[in-house]
């Protein structure tokens, strides 16, 4: 071992072990790797952020298909846009992503940028997703810091702040900096240090024995990498519970004879989300705070006994900061009940349907829309439930 390799604060030495590390070991033939194409490298790391390459795989092919350039994107109905992105979650990242194609055809003639300060002003991009997609796209020289790479740079300094609060960030931003390859290698560099986060410097185990730069990592030298990064305030995630109501119209007749029935001629009520906040702007069953929430607005418009109400099993649904617990009811309603739920509940035809609308669909036309991922796996079982009709 050289002494270089030994001295913590040798950055040159640093980059040259992650970037040879990322060209024998690190992740190849990625579908965004092969391409120097701002776009299509923007979308990747969009896709990637908070989400698992295994996948955005299912997704990134599709997307490209269906918007080959920003000008698709751009020029597409936002509910297009969310229905291809149905099940990625975290949903503003679709609606920015949007917004943001819109801004380079409206701001950058179409051209996508490749300059991290010009990237950094549009929607949706971050300072290290920016940094990203310039390196990525034209070898340019910036740093990144998404959540694995400041847990690695975290343990490598046993940096003992908190990277919540705004100044130690901004002091981890300057390692970031101080760290980066003195001329070339960036893609490889930048590569290697998502890489390391995801496939070595793990969260939960990390697997020093095979990390690049574990010879000069103070957190390995205290015996103790998962206690980097320091956090001083623990997110506390909260518990809730929703009744989601199910409700179910097959035009053709009375409910019975549609009992275990469904397909896709069936019709199911949904509610478009507001724009901000949890699943913003997609469309969901509508949701009650409980049982009672359900029936007293059933009842506002006198209708359904709740005898009639059939409790499916719960759903359980992770978010960053929240155990949702979902409770789906379903209920096959009449023509004259289909009335009633659709009156007063925005315009159910209107093509842009107000936020908090309740809206008849049918369940193909539902399950080509925007959907959280719970909602299209209900809607996918009843569809399959029956299978074709007779
Ligand atoms: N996470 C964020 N960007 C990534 C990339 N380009 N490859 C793999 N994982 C990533």
């Amino acid at each position: 071992m050289t002494r270089a390799a030994k001295t913590p604060d040798h950055p040159q030495d640093f980059a040259l072990r992650v970037v040879a590390w990322q060209r024998l070991q690190g992740r190849h033939g990625l579908p965004w790797q092969g391409t120097r194409d701002p776009y299509r490298i923007w979308l990747s790391e969009i896709m990637l952020q908070q989400t698992q390459v295994s996948t955005v795989l299912r997704y990134y092919g599709r997307f490209l298909e269906r918007f080959p350039t920003v000008t698709h994107l751009a020029l597409a109905g936002l509910d297009d846009v969310l229905a291809l992105w149905s099940g990625l979650g975290y949903y503003s990242r679709a609606r920015n992503l949007h917004a943001c194609a819109q801004a380079v055809v409206q701001q950058h003639a179409g051209v996508f940028p490749t300059e991290a300060t010009v990237l950094e002003t549009l929607p949706g991009i971050g300072r290290s997703t920016a940094a990203a997609v310039a390196a990525f796209s034209t070898g340019q020289r910036v740093a990144i810091l998404d959540g694995n790479v400041k847990r690695v740079l975290a343990r490598h300094r046993a940096f003992e702040h908190d990277v919540a609060k705004p100044a130690a960030l901004r002091a981890l931003w300057t390692v970031a900096e101080a760290l980066l390859p003195p001329q070339g290698g960036m893609e490889a560099y930048t590569q290697g240090l998502m890489d390391l986060g995801a496939t070595v410097c793990t969260r939960r185990r990390p697997r020093c024995e095979d990390c690049p730069v574990q010879a000069d990592c103070r957190a390995h030298a205290l015996g103790n990498p998962q206690a980097y990064p320091v956090k001083t305030r623990r997110t506390q995630r909260r518990a809730r519970s929703s009744v989601l109501l199910l409700a179910l119209h097959a035009p053709d007749g009375a409910p019975a004879a549609h009992l275990r029935r469904a397909g896709p001629e069936v019709q199911v009520l949904l509610q478009m989300r507001p724009p901000r906040g949890i699943w913003g702007g997609l469309w969901t069953l509508p949701l009650f705070d409980d049982e009672r929430a359900l029936d007293q607005a059933l009842a506002a418009r006198g209708l359904l006994q709740p005898l009639r109400v059939q409790a499916l099993p719960p759903v359980q649904h992770a978010l960053t900061h929240l155990d949702w617990t979902l409770k789906p009811c379903r209920v096959w309603v009449t023509p004259s009940e289909q009335g009633a739920l659709s009156e007063g509940a925005g315009q159910p035809d209107a093509p842009q349907p107000e936020a908090g609308g309740w809206r008849w669909m049918g369940l193909d036309t539902a399950l080509a829309s925007g959907l959280p991922a719970p909602i299209r796996v209900l809607l996918e079982a009843e569809a399959r439930q029956a299978g074709p009709s007779p």
